[in-house]
């Protein structure tokens, strides 16, 4: 088996998948939270692991940046390794004046410019959401760990440098942070019939124009890791 863009076995992946955009992060998650993890898929460097955690298969995966490429690697995951839940965590850069560095942002759903949706051919606009037994378990392992989450909506964009200058007009309707995958990814859930979500933590502010180093951003966010994790965790043991 394998696809144009993973080498990885035919149940080389556990049923959750943790994504975060950086494949040196992806690394980062195995080395520091994975037991017995190996390399499935190293395609383009975009680092696909498998180990356990609390004794629980999970795998781990770059998806790169942009709704492309998350396109290509969380389609693949959801169609031809029957992955069921996808979760991204990755960096926002924050839109709201109540967001500060290293908070946690929970993509409840996923503004977009793309036009990703385009494909499906519906008559009207689809509403790209996270899944909520994801999002309700994201939310409550947080707790646990002491973190309060700020749940909301994403603005997905296919553009960092944008010329237009309006972003700041998205928080204005409320939403959170700006990223650039979870339309895309919550699309292809919906499309695939499975689960996705995004956890993000807040790498900088297009608010305050603060930003946190870029080594900071592959090694320091372990708080939206562990979430992460304790869902996978909680996801093993459920029936449905
Ligand atoms: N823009 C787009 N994506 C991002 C940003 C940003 O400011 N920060 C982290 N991901």
């Amino acid at each position: 088996m394998g696809t144009p863009h993973n080498e990885a076995a035919a149940g080389a992946f556990a049923k959750t998948v943790l994504m975060p955009g950086d494949p040196l992060r992806a690394a980062f998650i195995a080395e520091t939270f994975l037991q017995d993890a190996r390399l499935v898929n190293n395609v383009r460097g975009v680092q696909g692991w498998t180990g356990t955690y609390e004794g629980v298969p999970v795998s781990v995966m770059a998806s790169g940046m942009g709704m492309p490429s998350i396109g290509i690697y969380s389609h693949e995951l959801f169609h031809c390794y029957d992955v069921d839940n996808i979760i991204r965590v990755g960096s926002a850069g924050a839109l709201s004046p109540k967001l500060k560095l290293r908070d946690i942002v929970i993509g409840q759903g996923a503004c977009t410019d793309s036009d990703y949706a385009h494909q499906y051919e519906l008559p009207g606009t689809f509403a790209p959401i996270a899944d909520f037994t994801l999002l309700e378990t994201a939310v409550a392992q947080a707790r646990r760990l002491g973190v309060e989450p700020a749940v909301g909506n994403l603005f997905s964009s296919d553009v960092f440098y944008n010329k237009a200058g309006r972003t700041l007009d998205w928080g204005a309707m409320g939403v959170l942070a700006i990223e650039m995958e979870s339309a895309a990814l919550y699309c292809n859930a919906a499309e695939a019939g499975k689960r996705a979500l995004t956890i993000c933590t807040i790498s900088d502010s297009l608010v305050t124009g603060e930003e946190l180093p870029p080594a900071d951003r592959q090694t320091t966010f372990t708080q939206m890791m562990e979430i992460a994790l304790k869902v996978a965790v909680e996801m093993a043991g459920r029936k449905d």
